[in-house]
């Protein structure tokens, strides 16, 4: 199978999980195509089987380089199989309220854009205070304390979980990524 991935990511889980998938993809014998979607120009779908794109969470949504390019190319990405990559740390969790929070968010980027994936993965990201700067330490800092009491708040702290993006990830493959 030929696959696109296209990813938007600000402290750079979501570019990790993009590259582990593909080499996870790769390592199976199929082949992929992995683009920042900042930069991946007049990319054009119709060479592809499939594609997988990513983004991450920040104040309630995904980065609009994500919007826009999946509102360029709904119509390409509406007649393949797709899969959406939510990178999040709600998704770590299991406050009903984050989740229903992660689903407003989805419902949101289908309306903006015209694109429905054909499947969607929420996936925990990573709590990066080295990457932050000042104000989004103070921010993240109180978040993580309330919801993650174990955490050590000056050191990174990496949520996703792999063997489980694994799994999923094998299982769109296998089902033919519908
Ligand atoms: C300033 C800031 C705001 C964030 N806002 C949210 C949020 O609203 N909901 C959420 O679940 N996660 C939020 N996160 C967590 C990110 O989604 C998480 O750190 C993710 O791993 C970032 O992925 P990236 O490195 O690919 O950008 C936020 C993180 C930062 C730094």
């Amino acid at each position: 199978m030929k696959l696109f991935i296209g990813y938007a990511s600000t402290e750079g889980q979501t570019q990790k999980i993009a590259r582990h998938i593909m080499d996870r993809l790769v390592d199976q014998g199929h082949s992929v195509e992995l683009s920042a979607l900042d930069q991946a120009g007049p990319v054009d779908l119709a060479r592809f089987d499939a594609a997988i794109l990513g983004a991450s969470v920040h104040v309630g949504q995904y980065q609009s380089v994500l919007s826009d390019f999946a509102e360029t190319r709904a119509d390409a990405l509406n007649s393949m199989p797709t899969l959406l990559l939510s990178v999040s740390l709600a998704a770590a969790g299991h406050d009903a309220e984050d989740w229903r929070g992660l689903d407003t968010i989805l419902t949101d980027l289908s309306e903006a854009t015209g694109w429905v994936p054909g499947q969607v993965m929420q996936v925990a990201g990573a709590y990066e205070p080295s990457k932050y700067d000042v104000f989004r330490r103070f921010v993240m800092r109180r978040i993580i304390a309330a919801k993650d009491p174990d955490a050590d708040l000056d050191w990174d702290k990496e949520y996703t979980d792999w063997d489980d993006l694994n799994a999923r990830v094998d299982s769109w493959i296998a089902d033919g990524a519908t």
